[in-house]
């Protein structure tokens, strides 16, 4: 396994009036892996993401960051609203002191990458909500982060919009192989991101489940209607609840080895067989998925920055 871009080892919060947000959390993101957490409201997600960033302090345990500058996409896309589009979009340039002339061109590359050229010069309240969430993802963009971090970035939309961002926001993946930590409340949204699932129990937050996602990208919004995918979703969604399912749903091996258990290991996206395939080519491509295994980063720039926290 290359060297995790974030790793959690044994994270526990506890904060001044006591509460105890988590407990013992040990997390890894590989470089180019695509890694969401699902977890019951209030079992320490949105803390887990602000340890990430340094925005808040674990009590006990190791945080470490390989990267300077990680992204930050919250659920309220926190634009300022006397701004234009392309002058929010330039802001997080502007306040690392980058030159006008390069922000600019940062910020005209990330509202292209987007779809809002033809709205860089309107100012928030003329957008839509979808399109406000796409400038606070282009103002992110705009620092070419190697890390992203998204608290429930498109829980305030309705179902179009969010399953519209999520393609654009994997393709966005694709093109750029930032590694990401994406808390969701949306099962569907969970299994269809990502390369791997991680399941947190309610508070204290614990991880009760990691399960490697097998299906390659680019991925196809029907994938979310195939038997495979809403297998696996079902098992997410058994371990949210704190059960384990044991019903095979009629595709034999496939249980076991899409999504046993992945101590480490990472789903490949890439080099593999094409999304729409019947479970035969499937359950080989979940094969691959040994404990082990690994995203292949290409393209991801180097890390060479530790932060221990
Ligand atoms: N600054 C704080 N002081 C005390 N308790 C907090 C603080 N921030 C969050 N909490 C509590 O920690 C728990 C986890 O919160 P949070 O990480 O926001 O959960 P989630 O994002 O999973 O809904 C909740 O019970 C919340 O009330
Ligand atoms: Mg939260």
């Amino acid at each position: 396994m290359p060297e995790p871009i974030l790793a959690f080892t044994r994270v526990s919060k506890r904060f001044a009036d006591g509460t105890v947000a988590l407990a013992g959390v040990d997390l890894r993101v590989a470089p180019g892996e695509f890694v969401s957490v699902v977890g019951p409201s209030g079992c320490g997600k949105s803390t887990l993401l602000r340890i990430a960033s340094g925005l808040s302090e674990a009590s006990e345990g190791t945080v470490t960051v390989r990267t300077d500058k990680p992204g930050y996409v919250f659920q309220d896309p926190t634009l300022l609203p006397w701004r234009t589009v392309q002058a929010n979009v330039e802001l997080f340039a502007e306040l690392r002191g980058l030159p006008k002339e390069e922000r600019r061109r940062r910020a005209e590359e990330a509202i292209e990458l987007v779809g809002l050229s033809d709205f860089a010069r309107h100012r928030p309240r003329a957008l839509s909500g979808g399109m406000r969430m796409r400038a606070s993802l282009a103002r992110s963009l705009t620092l070419a982060p190697e890390l992203f971090l998204f608290d429930e970035p498109f829980g305030a939309l309705d179902e179009i919009t969010r399953e519209r961002l999520n393609d654009e926001l994997l393709q966005l993946f694709l093109a750029r192989r930032f590694a990401a930590l994406f808390v969701t409340h949306s099962v569907t949204e969970a299994v269809y991101m990502s390369t791997r699932v991680v399941v947190m129990s309610g508070r204290p937050g614990q991880v009760l489940g990691d399960f490697a996602v097998p299906f390659d990208y680019p991925r196809s919004s029907q994938l979310r209607f195939d038997e495979p995918f809403a297998h696996l979703a079902g098992q997410v969604s058994a371990r949210l609840r704190g059960t384990s399912r044991t019903t095979g749903g009629g595709s034999g091996g496939l249980k076991s080895e899409a999504t046993a258990q992945v101590a480490g290991g990472h789903a490949e996206p890439s080099g593999s067989p094409p999304v729409n395939q019947g479970s035969g080519g499937l359950k080989s491509a979940a094969g691959t998925q040994a404990a082990g295994g690994h995203a292949t980063p290409s393209g991801s720039p180097p890390v060479d920055k530790a932060v221990h926290r």
